[in-house]
């Protein structure tokens, strides 16, 4: 899968390529602008940062905003995720170990446990832990004072956020898709550090089929890097970019094995009639989490896929791309049920 780090050395150049600081993050325009505020009003009064949220598609730039967030203040970064905090007793060892000021990163924070959550809430609004010791009739509770620290949470799932979870930020960014332009930028910076010959056509081609996302950016430019040393001279031209891309199975739009699959399930197995998300995902042998958080927000985003009360529905953007003419309904009678 294009959107997760596969081996250690990928994740490794994954770090190389990281920005470290909010001027070396490119995009994002009003996020960068507002974050920016909050970091120089927080040093200002010497103050910890509000707790934030970043929600988004994978491969965005959460995990890095959590990193340039410590970094333009100066303190430590822990990291942690839903998933890795089973018990309230983990999440309490975490926050009795921090700094005052320190960030304390949460990925995937809609994972998060209820019982772990619930001792986030007091420990976000008033920094305090509630810790109950003992059992039965002589158990009590104690309450501990905690240092001031950030809470930074992650999640491509916004909507499976608790209310009164959200409430508990000071601030909500959403991440968009990136442009373009953007990306030929961060291919830019990318082509630097990897040391990758690219032409401008080159990044302009590699953007293009980028799915508007960073990571998949940097790693459509490793696999087109391969390609240009074994099969051309070693440099990344429009021409060179585009044979490696159409022999990886990257289209014109940027879709993937997987994206073209799940709009072939919607325009033919299922014949352009509504399917629910599940249905839709054992059909294209992913986990229903996977279709709904790495694939669908992008097909809707470029108008190929619909969300309706009755389940996905492909537009007819999507039978065009997928070469099948109109969709069963907009000719009645040529295709019978
Ligand atoms: N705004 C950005 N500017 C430059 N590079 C970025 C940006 N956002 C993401 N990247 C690149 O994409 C990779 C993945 O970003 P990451 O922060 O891990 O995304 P997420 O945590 O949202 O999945 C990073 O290693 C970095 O190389
Ligand atoms: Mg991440």
């Amino acid at each position: 899968m294009l959107s997760a780090a596969a081996d250690p050395t990928e994740r490794a150049e994954e770090t190389s390529l990281r920005p470290r600081r909010l001027d070396e993050f490119v995009g994002q325009p009003r996020l960068r602008e507002h974050l920016e505020i909050m970091l120089s009003a927080s040093r200002k009064r010497a103050q910890a940062l509000d707790h934030v949220l970043l929600a988004g598609p994978p491969g965005l730039g959460k995990t890095s905003l959590a990193g340039i967030i410590a970094a333009e203040l100066d303190v430590a970064l822990r990291v942690t995720s839903g998933p890795a905090l089973e018990r309230a007793g983990d999440l309490a060892a975490i926050l009795t170990n921090l700094d005052d000021g320190d960030v304390l990163f949460i990925d995937e924070i809609h994972r998060l446990p209820r019982t772990v959550e619930e001792v986030l809430y007091p420990a976000m609004e008033d920094f305090q832990l509630d810790i109950v010791i003992g059992k039965g009739p002589s158990a009590r509770s104690i309450r501990l004072d905690l240092p001031r620290f950030t809470l930074v949470g992650a999640t491509t799932r916004s909507g499976m956020i608790t209310g009164p979870l959200r409430d508990r930020f000071g601030f909500v960014a959403r991440l968009d898709y990136y442009e373009p332009d953007e990306l030929v930028t961060i291919l830019h910076r990318a082509s630097g550090i990897l040391g990758v010959p690219v032409t401008p056509d080159g990044s302009v081609e590699i953007a293009r089929r980028a799915r508007g996302t960073p990571r998949i950016a940097n790693r459509l430019l490793k696999r087109v890097r391969d390609y240009a040393e074994v099969r051309a001279d070693g440099r990344v031209d429009a021409e060179v970019a585009r044979a490696a891309l159409t022999l990886f199975e990257v289209d014109e739009l940027g879709l993937d094995k997987v994206d073209r699959a799940v709009l072939r399930a919607l325009c033919e197995t299922f014949r352009g009639r509504p399917v629910g998300l599940g249905t839709l995902a054992v059909a294209v042998s992913e986990e229903t989490e996977t279709v709904e958080d790495v694939y669908e927000p992008f097909l809707l985003k470029q108008g190929l896929l619909l969300r309706t009360p009755r389940g996905r529905v492909a537009t007819p953007a999507a039978f065009a791309h997928l070469g099948l003419g109109s969709p069963p309904g907009a000719a009645p009678g040529l295709f019978p049920d």
